[in-house]
Order: structure tokens, then C-alpha cells, then sequence
């Protein structure tokens, strides 16, 4: 779905409160003359952001609100359509008034609204990698080419090195991976890590729980599984270099020899911009600018991913297919909630993982309820497994 002349493009922003939901507030108000904001959805479960919304429905007019989880009724507006529950925030991506919907939900909860948006014919702009590490098997079918517009820098890196090219001429995708704030760490200090130190990035500013996903690789292992997905390759086609400057966002190797690359500013605006505005570039002004005259120290490296459990536990999983890549990712989802309370050790994420792989009896995936289902199992049993570390 392109900006028309005639009207701007209307985008229901689910997470808008997210690290990635405000970057995408922030684009919005910057190009009105594109970009209509005509929906919200949030999870609400601090009770935040209900309150939050107040304001941004009064500067972008947003006509629907959507939050999973219902707080203070005194805070709702009067001049929105306010909804409450899960289904209703998956519902604000069937709007009609709807041509694009970002996904920027952190976690499984954003599969619904993925599937809605695929379902309702709309143009998916997908921040939510959860929905495919989950439901890929279920999603992509349903989507037409460029239907999903990916907003993760390295799967949009990819989308766009792949623009023109012919899919039977690649050899290898190659994403990169910063390394996280713990690259280079013995098993023993690893031990010792704490969340403040988890979420203290090198490079890029992000909410929680890929913060800490990228702490212990779970993040590339989850890429992976989206990367698949989403451009159809191999697993023996995808492969993972360390470049800690992350400058380049990810290459594409052809038969012939030649690599792409895309390049950018360490920033989510590009790539949510891109989303937006794809097929067009749109121009920008208040992103940083790379200088390509300091690209001088650029390094890239294989990693020994031996030492990364995570990564390991989701390569596996990816392997094995089935519902058991939505078992990891709910035992992980679990696992970092416990490790941000403080309630088990850095290193126990992979422990609470593995013992919930271990205990899955697959199954093909065959429906998003019983994608939910499973998702839910994995849930207790990793909460148990947490309590037993804890
Ligand atoms: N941040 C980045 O730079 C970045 C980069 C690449 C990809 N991503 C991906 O983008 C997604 C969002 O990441 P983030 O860093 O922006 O996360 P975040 O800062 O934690 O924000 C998460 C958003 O999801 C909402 N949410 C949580 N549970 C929900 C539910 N049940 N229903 C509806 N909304 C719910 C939250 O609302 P409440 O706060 O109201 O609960 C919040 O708006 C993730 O899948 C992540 O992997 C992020």
C-alpha cells in the first residue's frame, strides 16, 4: 500500500507505547502529509498506558483504542472508540478505515493481530518477529508478495538488497549480530550477569526483552526462524556474522558471486520509514546520517556460537519445526520476565528453555488457537521450571 497523492496512508500502531511504537509515533508526526494515525492498541498492563494514549489521541485524532488489559475507566477519552480485551486489539487490525498495520506488540500476544491484519487483506509492517517465529507456518501462506513489509533491521535489510533480484539466485542471507552487551564474556562471568547490565546495549536503544534477547543471542536464533519465514530459504542458507559496529544491517551472497549489502545510521526510524513508505523512499532529515567517510574500521567475524545456549536451543528447535519453535519462544518470553524480576540467574534462561523443549510432545501446526494453546502450556510449565531455579 503506497501514500497516495489523494490521502495519507492510515496505520493502526499496535505497541505504541514500545520502544519501536514511540519511533513510529515520532515518524508519523513528522510526515502528515503521508502517514494518517487512525488506530492504537497496547497492552496496558502496568496500566500506563491507557492514560498515555490520552494525549496522542488528541494530536493525531485517532479514532479507536484498543488495550488488552482494561484500568481506570476515568482515563478513557471521550472522543475515541475505546476497546478492551486481546481480541480487541487484534480487531483494530481488520479496521476498514485501516490500509497499513505496524506490529510493534513485544511477544507472542502480537500473533492474533498479525493474522487478522493477513486475514483483512492489510499491509503488514512487522516489527513483532514473535508472530513468525510462532506462526510462520500459518501466516505466510496467507500473505501476497510484499504484503508483510518487515521493520527488524536485518530482515529489512535483506527486503531491500532483494529488491530486483530473483529469490532462486541467492546463495546465502547473511544477518548481523552486534554480539550484545555481553560479547566476549567467560560462562563463569556470565553468571554474574545482572539485568542492568543486560539491558545496557553497545548499540541500540530497545525495550526489555529484546534487550536481553540479544544479551544471550535468543534474539538471532529468533531472527533466524523469521528470516526463513519470511524470505523462504533453508536454514542451511542463513547464516550469522558478528559485526559489533552494526552498520551494516545484513547481506545477501547470489550464485554469481556478488554481495549486497545495506548500510545505515544505528536507527529504528530507517527501517520503520521504509516500511511505510516502500515502494518510495521517502526523504529524511531528522535520522543521523552514516558517514561514509568513517567507515574506515568495519569488522566482521563468524562467531563461535558454541558458547551461545540460546541460540543453540533455537537453531534446534528451528531444526525440528512444528510447534516446537512456539515452545521456545513462549519458555523464553517467561524465562526473561523471571530474569528481569531477579528471580533466576542470567544463565538459567537456557536452563528454563531447555527443560520446556525437552518436555514437548510436537505437533504439525494446524491453527493459531492451537498455536495459543501450546503457548500457553509452555507458559506453566516454564514459570514451574523458573520457580524450581528461582
Ligand atoms: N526496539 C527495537 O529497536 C526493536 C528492533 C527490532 C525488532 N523489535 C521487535 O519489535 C517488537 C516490540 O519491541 P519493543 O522493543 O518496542 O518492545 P517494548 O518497548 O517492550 O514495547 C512492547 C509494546 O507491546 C505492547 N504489548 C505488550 N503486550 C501486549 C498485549 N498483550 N497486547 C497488546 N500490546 C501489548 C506494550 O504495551 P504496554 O506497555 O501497554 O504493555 C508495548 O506497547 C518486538 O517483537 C521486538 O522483537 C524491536
Amino acid at each position: 500500500m503506497t501514500p497516495s497523492a489523494s490521502r495519507p496512508l492510515r496505520i493502526a500502531l499496535l505497541g505504541f507505547s514500545g520502544s519501536i511504537g514511540r519511533q513510529c509515533l515520532a515518524l508519523i508526526a513528522d510526515y502528515p502529509q503521508h502517514f494518517q494515525l487512525v488506530a492504537l492498541g497496547a497492552g496496558n498492563r502496568g496500566g500506563a498506558s491507557l492514560a498515555a494514549s490520552l494525549p496522542i489521541i488528541e494530536q493525531y485524532q485517532v479514532r479507536y483504542v484498543a488495550m488488552a488489559v482494561q484500568s481506570d475507566p476515568s482515563e478513557v477519552s471521550s472522543t475515541a472508540e475505546v476497546a478492551f480485551g486481546s481480541q480487541a486489539v487484534a480487531d483494530l487490525a481488520a479496521l476498514s478505515e485501516v490500509d497499513v498495520v505496524v506490529n510493534a506488540i513485544v511477544g507472542a500476544a502480537g500473533l492474533p493481530a498479525s493474522y487478522t491484519a493477513l486475514r483483512a487483506n492489510k499491509t503488514l509492517a512487522l516489527a513483532n518477529k514473535e508472530s513468525l517465529v510462532v506462526g510462520g507456518q500459518l501466516l505466510m501462506p496467507l500473505a501476497r508478495p510484499d504484503q508483510i513489509l518487515p521493520i527488524d533491521s536485518e530482515h529489512s535489510a535483506i527486503f531491500q538488497c532483494l529488491l530486483g533480484e530473483n529469490i532462486a539466485s541467492v546463495q546465502e542471507l547473511w544477518l548481523t549480530a552486534s554480539g550484545g552487551p555481553f560479547r566476549g564474556w567467560s560462562q563463569k562471568r556470565l553468571q554474574t550477569a545482572t539485568p542492568a547490565q543486560a539491558l545496557r546495549h553497545p548499540n541500540w536503544r530497545m525495550g526489555p526483552k529484546i534487550s536481553v534477547d540479544s544479551a544471550t543471542l535468543m534474539n538471532k536464533g529468533l531472527e533466524v526462524i523469521e528470516a526463513h519465514h519470511l524470505f523462504g530459504l533453508p536454514y542451511s542458507a542463513l547464516r550469522v556474522i558478528l559485526h559489533p559496529e552494526s552498520r551494516v544491517h545484513s547481506l545477501v551472497s547470489f550464485v554469481d558471486g556478488s554481495v549486497k549489502a545495506q548500510l545505515g545510521p544505528t536507527s529504528m526510524r530507517q527501517p520503520i520509514l521504509f516500511a511505510l513508505s516502500f515502494p518510495k523512499r521517502l526523504p529524511e532529515s531528522a535520522c543521523e546520517r552514516l558517514d561514509i567517510s568513517q567507515l574506515s574500521d568495519l569488522h566482521f567475524q563468524l562467531p563461535d556460537l558454541t558458547n551461545y545456549g540460546c541460540f543453540q536451543l533455537a537453531q534446534a528447535a528451528a531444526l525440528k519445526g512444528g510447534t516446537y519453535p512456539a515452545v521456545l519462544n513462549a519458555a523464553n518470553e517467561v524465562a526473561v520476565e523471571a530474569f528481569l524480576a531477579h528471580r533466576i540467574g542470567f544463565l538459567d534462561i537456557e536452563k528454563v528453555v531447555e527443560q520446556c523443549l525437552e518436555q514437548h510432545q510436537p505437533q504439525q501446526v494446524v491453527s493459531i488457537d492451537q498455536l495459543l494453546a501450546v503457548d500457553a502450556e509452555a507458559r506453566a510449565q516454564a514459570l514451574a521450571a523458573a520457580l524450581t531455579l528461582g
